[in-house]
């Protein structure tokens, strides 16, 4: 990967401009979680230790283009303070008089850059506006970098760029987890749809050795071969789909694992009355909500047979206990091999990174993802163009 980081560049007097990526929950005007506000400290800190005054540049939630009150930067003003233990300068209408003005270990907040609709055409007016205001630009935004936005694309070309220590991070992450990782490899999507993630399962089959499929996924894929499902999640106006999948996995050497037993339900309900039968034995008037022990015991023998793992979606209906037995003891074998250092693993996208907090072992893979959907376009296999203009 050809991109610069901030130990390539001068900083010393320099205006620096980052882009972010604090797009954080919110409510009642405070920030809920702050883990990415978390994850930009090292960055901003390094900036300043070398001398740069950084002026950062951020999006919160989709307001179009308008300025939307609940949506301002202001708000999350207090929670990056308490984060980076400094005052930050918020500027509503940023010029550069004023940043030059201020003294160089300054922390400047840019106003949301969605609230024109500049941002997200990528008006060149609007980059060149943001270039004017710094000397460089360091995108530390991964999450963002699926956006070919002016914050995020049309500035990297207009000024010297490097990636931030988050940026670097994540990219170096994923290379070793799907660009060159070590083998064999194995991939678990889970998730509701096949029709949402065709391209990511497109992309996989041809790189990966093995590829888990969950959840409501799953049900499609058993489907598409006569399984019976009964009244699952399941798309059936995708089982031509998922067939020529499952072919094309056969013959690009990628082994498809599905389900073996599955826990039935026949209410979508936490703690609903359920069964675990063999796959195949899910009565007409049950649905499926989970794997089963046995297909997570085959999940284990698969996994400490791997040394890379990338994991993206939950296995079973995660959100209503106990259906997230199966996604949860995944979860923990896949940490128990990383902290043995038999594996490498990599987790993102939302409900990816929520289901492994709950199994209480986010910490213990080799590394989360802050990325929801540049997690998935990138396991697509796509260019991401925020990543594409740092490339030297
Ligand atoms: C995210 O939350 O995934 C990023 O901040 C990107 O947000 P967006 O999907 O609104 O572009």
């Amino acid at each position: 990967m050809g991109f610069k980081t901030i130990d390539d560049v001068a900083l010393a007097g320099k205006v620096v401009l980052t882009r972010v990526d604090i797009n954080v929950p919110m409510e009642g005007g405070v920030v809920t979680d702050t883990t990415r506000i978390d994850k930009i400290v090292p960055t901003v800190e390094d900036i300043i230790a070398r001398g740069g005054k950084v002026v950062l540049l951020a999006h919160l939630g989709r307001p179009k283009g308008k300025v939307v009150p609940e949506m301002s930067l202001k708000l999350v003003q207090p929670a990056l303070e308490a984060a980076l233990k400094r005052k930050v300068v918020f500027l509503e209408r940023p010029s550069r008089a004023e940043i030059d003005a201020l003294p160089q270990d300054s922390v400047v907040l840019v106003e949301n850059t969605r609230f024109t609709p500049m941002e997200e055409a990528n008006d060149p007016q609007m980059a060149q506006f943001l270039a004017s205001l710094g000397d460089v630009f360091c995108n530390d935004a991964f999450s963002a970098a699926h956006r070919a936005h002016a914050s995020t694309e049309g500035v990297a070309r207009l000024l010297p760029s490097f990636a931030g220590r988050l940026m670097e991070e994540e990219l170096r992450a994923l290379d070793a987890a799907l660009g060159n990782p070590a083998r064999p490899l194995v991939a678990v999507v889970g998730g509701a749809k096949v029709s949402t993630k065709l391209d990511l399962l497109g992309n996989l089959i041809a790189r990966v050795d093995h590829l888990v499929i969950g959840g409501g996924m799953a049900n499609t894929f058993l489907a598409a071969q006569g399984i019976e499902v009964g009244k699952s999640l399941a798309e059936r106006d995708m089982a031509e789909t998922a067939r020529t999948i499952l072919t094309r996995a056969r013959t690009a050497g990628c082994k498809i694992h599905l389900p073996i037993d599955v826990v039935v339900a026949r209410e979508f309900k936490a703690h609903a009355p359920n069964e675990t039968v063999p796959v195949g034995a899910c009565p007409a008037d049950a649905m499926i909500l989970d794997a089963g022990p046995a297909t997570v015991a085959e999940l284990e023998r698969i996994f400490a047979m791997c040394k890379t793992l990338i994991w993206n979606g939950p296995l079973g209906a995660f959100e209503l206990e106990p259906f997230d037995a199966a996604t949860v003891a995944a979860a923990r074998s896949v940490a128990e091999l990383t902290r043995a250092g038999k594996l490498v693993s990599v987790a993102g996208g939302g409900d990816t990174v929520a289901a492994l907090n709950q199994a209480g072992v986010a910490s213990s893979f080799t590394f989360i993802s802050t990325a929801g959907g540049a997690f998935l376009e990138w396991m697509e296999g796509k260019e991401l163009p925020g990543v594409a203009a740092l490339q030297v």
